[in-house]
């Protein structure tokens, strides 16, 4: 019968040893047994950028790169974004468990009910300059919101934690909604408590002067499904920056401040406002060649192209394409989907592609669907954060009440000089 161990051979001592095999994985402390002499530290995984590192257990989300298949809790991508809506999909991904009628309804009501902001963020927030990212002002705003809500601090107090988790849901909209208003120098619109999650959402960022916003029923289902699209991905680099920060004990605000900041990255959720200037920057479709010639001689990258994980194509990409088409029923058609549509064409031909199983991934389509909506692309990261608050914060929570987690702290390679003396100024070369 197979043991469900590993057995590996020291070659510099022929010392042999034995480390048991756990859901297809060992556990780095297992090598620490693994010396060349007594006083030896003993043998560490050398892993940059965790290429092949598992951080942690977690039941929340589930990718499987070469199928292409990504689920929550269980559920499909495509069964969500086709027959449920964003706040439903958020309880999902945060409890563990579709709600009753009972549940959603609380819990629709509970997020309804804090939109609002403290009065006082408006006045740091005029404080920006009006062509301010709108990430730098969601980033630090978020940040400072720890300092209105201090008992945001007690992470371990379960109560506490659904407060600021509602929190920090309710109000990533109204904070961006604000943003974006300060950019343009419009008063801020004040939540509407008669919408839905989305609704409301196109309510702060587009109401004129009309008494009432009638936000448009397609676009904001359209927004319910990026939003679903958007809400979690595993271990991501955010996601990383989230359960990280937060193993230091700091509160959640703080915490989703930070992964914001890593959202922020072009390797990252800053990776769809590329997409469209790299669309824009294209043309058009006979401008295409030359642009992948410049990307395989290295000069750039493929924007909302690749995927750490995934080595298929991205399945939340197929969904947006599909949601692309729906957008522009009601919007007009942007010229840069046919772009989009023929550099896909070519890329997934193109050997140099193939061979490397680039795709494109979710924010190859999302930005031209936020353009055609009405979005400023400065504005589409911070798209991307709204929705993926709710898979920081089950991430965030679920490392909370993992006994095997503890303040995440690397070891190293050190490589660097051995002990040498102190030089005065005058003796340097
Ligand atoms: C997101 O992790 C997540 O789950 C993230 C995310 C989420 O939901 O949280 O899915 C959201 O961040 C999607 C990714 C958005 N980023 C982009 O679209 C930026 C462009 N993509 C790349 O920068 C890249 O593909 C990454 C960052 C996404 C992944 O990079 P990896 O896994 O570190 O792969 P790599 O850079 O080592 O590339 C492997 C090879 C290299 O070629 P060689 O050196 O072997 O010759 O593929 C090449 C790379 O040069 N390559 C690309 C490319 N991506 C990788 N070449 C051209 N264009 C690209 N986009």
């Amino acid at each position: 019968m197979p043991k469900d161990t590993l057995t590996l051979t020291d070659n510099r001592t022929g010392k042999t040893y034995e480390l048991p095999i756990e859901n297809s994985t060992i556990r780095s402390m297992d090598l620490r047994q693994i010396k060349v002499s007594p006083d030896d530290f003993g043998m560490m995984a050398y892993d940059p950028a965790f290429m092949n590192t598992a951080s942690c257990r977690s039941r929340v989300t589930f990718i499987d790169g070469e199928k292409g298949i990504l689920r929550y809790r269980g559920y499909p991508i495509e069964e969500l974004a086709e027959k449920s809506n964003f706040l439903e999909t958020a309880y999902l991904i945060l409890k563990g468990e579709l709600p009753t009628r009972q549940q959603a309804l609380e819990w629709e009501n509970n997020i309804t009910n804090h939109t609002m902001l403290h009065e006082n963020i408006k006045k740091f927030m005029d404080g920006f300059h009006h062509d301010a990212h709108p990430m730098g002002i969601l980033v630090s705003t978020v940040a400072a919101m720890s300092t209105f809500y201090p008992l945001g601090r007690n992470i371990h107090d379960p109560e506490s934690r659904k407060r600021q988790i509602q929190r920090l849901i309710a109000k990533m909209p109204t904070l961006a909604a604000f943003a974006y208003r300060h950019s343009l120098g419009r008063p801020y619109a004040y939540p509407d408590n008669d919408l839905s999650y989305t609704e409301n959402f196109l309510n702060m960022l587009f109401k004129a002067t009309e008494l009432k916003y009638k936000p448009d029923p397609a676009l904001a289902r359209a927004l319910d499904v990026l939003f679903i699209l958007h809400a979690d991905h595993e271990q991501n680099c955010s996601a990383n920056t989230m359960r990280s920060v937060g193993s230091s004990l700091t509160d959640p605000y703080s915490s989703v401040a930070a992964a914001a900041a890593a959202l922020y990255g072009p390797l990252h959720g800053g990776a769809n406002e590329q997409v469209l200037k790299m669309l824009a920057e294209i043309g058009s479709t006979d401008k295409i060649p030359s642009f992948i010639k410049s990307v395989k001689d290295g000069e750039r990258k493929l924007m909302g192209f690749g995927h750490r994980v995934y080595k298929n194509y991205d399945p939340r990409a197929k969904i947006l394409r599909k949601t692309a088409e729906e957008v522009f029923e009601v919007t007009e058609r942007s010229p840069l989907l046919d772009i989009a549509i023929e550099l896909e064409r070519i890329a997934l031909e193109d050997e140099y592609f193939v061979k490397r199983k680039l795709y494109p991934n979710v924010d190859f389509y999302s930005g031209i669907i936020y353009q055609a909506m009405g979005f400023p692309t400065s504005t589409f990261t911070v798209l991307f954060a709204i929705p993926r608050t709710a898979g920081w914060l089950a991430q965030w929570e679920e490392m909370l009440q993992d006994s095997e987690q503890k303040i995440a702290r690397p070891r190293q390679v050190y490589l660097g000089h051995g002990q040498r003396s102190y030089i005065p100024t005058e003796e340097r070369g």
